[in-house]
């Protein structure tokens, strides 16, 4: 005889969605109507050129789009090795670097592993170790917004951390740590110590990759969204120990990396000239955009080692990004970061977009600022 189903409301269903994951928020990136300047995410402002345009449009029309790519794609694994000085088997691609942050949730972390986080942060990483149901050991900056290296070494040692996490340059202050640094955390660490190279192309500190001769435990993190200019192709990848990389990808989703993004990865790997003349371009940009803004009255820069600068103003940040969008620009207000308050983040453009934002600051704080009490 068959048995009637109890009536299911949506609310009672919804208890089946973990806590962990109802707790969250949403990834949401604002995109207010009119805005023709977008300098919120830390893209390159750089396109590809129109020859290679064309090349990649042939490549494409070669792709066989009813077979599945190889779960790695071998080809760009080989290229990104021979960029970095590794071995193939050193690495894993991924769709965009965030994608391989959820794969260190899924392989290193059960509920109350502890992981080490350094504050300010790039907010994936805290949401991912929550998500997972990480004990999280949060340490604060030095005061000039720096990881504090002594603190992190000894939060590491002391909750024998599985994971610690470091960004280098740091999204979203711009600071880069030094090579020893990094090695006084890795050598203080029993568990992984994930690098997170986004902006290493603009760090003149370099990459932390030799690290890796000498401590297995590390885990370098890059993408091609920042330096080579493919936030929308979505690539990223891990430089890890072979081993490491053997358990990793057991973890992993395969064909996360399609035909057409390492088509494309390739065709710019094949330019050095074009990435270091794209690098360099982003560097004068940042360079040219923080010492305009230093001159502003009343305006205080962060020097960044990344293709973004934080900066105050003597305007409330929430006001004056909508200034900013009021006049077609748009911004990152970093006020979600307790250390950041009244900090917003501009990412370097290209002159003409780097001019307009100048022009837009310039008007927006000679407005008068808004009584706050009111
Ligand atoms: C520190 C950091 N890591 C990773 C990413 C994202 O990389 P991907 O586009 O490869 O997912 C960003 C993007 O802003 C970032 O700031």
């Amino acid at each position: 005889m068959a048995v009637d189903a109890a009536p299911t409301s949506i609310d009672e269903l919804l208890q089946h969605i973990r806590p962990a994951v109802r707790e969250r928020s949403e990834y949401v990136v604002d995109m207010p109507e009119g805005i023709t300047v977008k300098l919120n995410q830390n893209e390159s402002p750089l396109g590809l050129p129109e020859d290679l345009k064309q090349e990649l449009l042939d490549a494409y029309a070669q792709v066989e789009m009813n077979r599945y790519p190889s779960e790695q794609p071998d080809d760009l694994r080989r290229a990104l090795a021979e960029y970095d000085g590794v071995d193939p088997d050193q690495i894993i691609v991924g769709n965009g670097s965030n994608e391989i942050t959820y794969t260190f949730g899924l392989a290193f972390l059960d509920p109350g592993d502890p992981v080490v986080l350094p504050r300010p942060m790039f907010s994936l990483y805290e949401k991912v170790m929550r998500l997972q149901e990480a004990d999280l050991t949060s340490v604060p900056p030095r005061e000039d917004f720096g990881f504090d290296a002594d603190a992190l070494a000894a939060a590491a040692a002391e909750t024998d951390a599985v994971l610690t996490i470091l960004t280098t340059p740091n999204n979203p202050t711009g600071l880069a740590l030094t090579l020893d640094e990094i090695e006084q955390v890795v050598v203080a660490s029993s568990g992984f110590v994930v690098v997170d190279e986004a902006y290493v192309e603009f760090n003149p500190e370099g990459s932390a990759v030799e690290l890796l001769d000498r401590h297995p435990n590390v885990l370098i993190l890059r993408t091609l969204s920042k330096g080579f200019g493919l936030a929308g192709a979505r690539l990223g990848y891990l430089v890890a120990h072979p081993a490491v990389v053997q358990e990793l990808v057991k973890a992993r989703l395969p064909f996360m990396v399609d035909r057409f993004a390492e088509q494309t990865a390739l065709a710019v790997l094949e330019r050095p000239a074009l990435i270091e003349d794209r690098v360099q371009r982003i560097q004068a940009s940042i360079t040219n955009l923080t010492e305009t803004l230093q001159n502003v009255n009343g305006v205080k820069v962060v020097p960044s080692q990344a293709n973004f600068v934080i900066f105050t103003t003597p305007a409330p940040a929430d006001v004056l990004q909508d200034r900013l969008a009021n006049c077609g620009v748009l911004v990152r207000n970093m006020g979600g970061y307790p250390e950041l308050e009244g900090y917003l983040r501009v990412s370097a453009g290209t002159e003409a977009e780097n001019n307009a934002f100048l022009g837009a600051l310039e008007k927006s704080l000679c407005e008068d600022v808004p009584d706050l009490d009111t």
